[in-house]
């Protein structure tokens, strides 16, 4: 576990709540003042006890700097209040609007219990983020089902903004948007989300890492450079937060198109023919077109996106469409389309397993880096982002041990049974296995990324009881 996470107050016996639902409650109106002051491990003071926060910032600032828990005391003045005014019960604050359960902060003993409550209120959170995005796009089908492209757009710029803010909140959270699929439906309610979070959290990578070096740049010759955003091979451009929010509108609609294509085409497993094929392509070609049209939707990242999710990333990649020039397509449709393959790759079917991601975003990475160096930037945000074992999954390491998965820097496991796989009777201590090496640096247990990943379901009952609670959000 990252030892920045950990924070001392000058009061150890106030309430701690996670500082994401604390930033929640400020965005949508309300106000903290903890009632004592909060500092990080190095001794530097996060959150002043007598200032009332209203800006979200400075609760997103306290995070990055290590706040995970923060105190607040009702005794020292502190307090919540929602946007009305009115006093929060700090007992009823940590159930969330999805009726989450208060955690059990009286339990966080350890860094460990700790580390699991924070899971399960993330996990609880994005459940009912999921929940929501979900019938959004299921009402967005059934309306232009039922219509004949028709749906209503607002709802869905109001659910992806939030799944944005979700995402943006702290790292790898989009990690716990993903679920099982059962159904074609299914299956692209769950694709439209993931593709919409898995392409964001990218997108927002590359904007920071290459928007700040182009603002170093033109701050070292002020004056004498313009900014200019090149038409083709964009690997410098940067993108505003409205631009972004457009594009990751465009990730959730980007297959909107195949609500028009005869399910049983969708829904074959084996080789499809011409005919069946082009009718698959139409779902850009044609369909993408009509309900844009019909929809009034004439945002160009969202245009670009719903037409050209899978057009060539290099000369003559095959089974691309529309025929285009691979130089003209956007980073951001680039991203689309790594975070397209990448999803399908790692979601589990009625006819296939699903892939380790760790082993499936080398694959993407090797196998476009060879063939277009030029996509190395766009190639860079994406290994970085994605590709991660979340936090609160469980993980095959070398030796064959089964490990819970408490943090996904490192990643920082907890084994939960022993090499045979027969579950461990005792807390195991915590491992990082990139630090687990021998004298002579060779690494001696390390995660499994040929195995699949470990169903919830599977898991369950191999599980500590302390453990399984984390789970039962999972298939609840
Ligand atoms: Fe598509
Ligand atoms: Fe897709």
């Amino acid at each position: 576990m990252n030892a920045d996470q950990q924070q001392v107050a000058s009061d150890p016996n106030s309430p701690h709540l996670p500082i994401d639902r604390l930033i929640e409650l400020v965005r949508s109106g309300g106000k903290v003042r903890t009632g004592v002051d909060v500092f990080n491990k190095h001794g530097l003071l996060l959150l002043e006890k007598s200032v009332l926060v209203e800006d979200p910032q400075i609760l997103v600032k306290a995070r990055k700097l290590g706040a995970a828990m923060v105190p607040v005391s009702e005794q020292q003045t502190g307090g919540l209040w929602d946007r009305k005014g009115r006093k929060i019960a700090l007992p009823s604050m940590a159930a969330d609007a999805a009726g989450a359960e208060k955690p059990n902060l009286a339990a966080a003993a350890s860094d460990v219990d700790r580390r699991i409550n924070e899971i399960m209120t993330m996990k609880k959170e994005a459940a009912y983020k999921y929940e929501k995005a979900k019938s959004c796009i299921k009402e967005v089908l059934e309306s232009i089902r039922a219509s004949g492209g028709e749906f209503d757009p607002e709802p869905v710029a109001a659910t992806v903004n939030e799944l944005v803010d979700f995402v943006s909140n702290s790292d790898n959270t989009f990690a716990y948007l993903t679920r099982e699929i059962f159904s074609y439906d299914d299956y692209l309610y769950n694709h439209s989300i993931n593709v919409c979070t898995i392409g964001t959290v990218v997108m927002q990578r590359f904007s920071n890492t290459f928007g700040t070096a182009i603002n170093t740049f033109l701050n070292l010759h002020a004056g004498e450079i313009p900014l200019v955003r090149p038409d083709d091979e964009q690997s410098f451009v940067y993108y505003t937060d409205s631009e972004l929010r457009n594009i990751a509108i465009g990730y959730f609609m980007h297959d909107l198109g195949k609500v028009m294509v005869a399910p049983r085409t969708l829904n074959k497993t084996g080789k499809l023919t011409p005919a069946e094929f082009a009718e698959v392509r139409s779902h850009v070609t044609d369909k993408a077109s009509l309900i844009l049209e019909k929809n009034k939707i004439t945002d160009p990242h969202i245009v670009n996106v719903c037409r050209y999710h899978h057009a060539g990333l290099f000369r003559h990649e095959p089974d691309c469409y529309p025929e285009h020039d691979y130089r003209q397509v956007p980073t951001y449709v680039k991203v689309c389309k790594l975070a397209d393959i990448y999803d399908a790759m790692t979601s589990k079917r009625c006819y296939k397993e699903a892939m380790n991601p760790v082993g499936v975003v080398t694959d993407i990475f090797h196998h476009y880096a060879g063939k277009n160096p030029l996509l190395q930037y766009v190639l860079h945000s994406f290994v970085k982002s994605v590709g991660i074992y979340p936090a609160g999954s469980v993980v095959t390491l070398t030796n064959g041990q089964l490990a819970y998965v408490l943090d996904s820097n490192g990643p920082t496991l907890l084994p939960v049974t022993d090499t045979g796989g027969i579950p461990l009777s005792r807390r195991a201590e915590v491992i990082i296995p990139d630090q687990n090496q021998t004298a002579e640096g060779e690494q001696v247990i390390k995660v499994d990324r040929r195995r699949p990943p470990i169903s919830p379901l599977e898991a369950f009952h191999l599980l500590p009881g302390y453990l399984r609670r984390t789970l039962e959000v999972d298939f609840a």
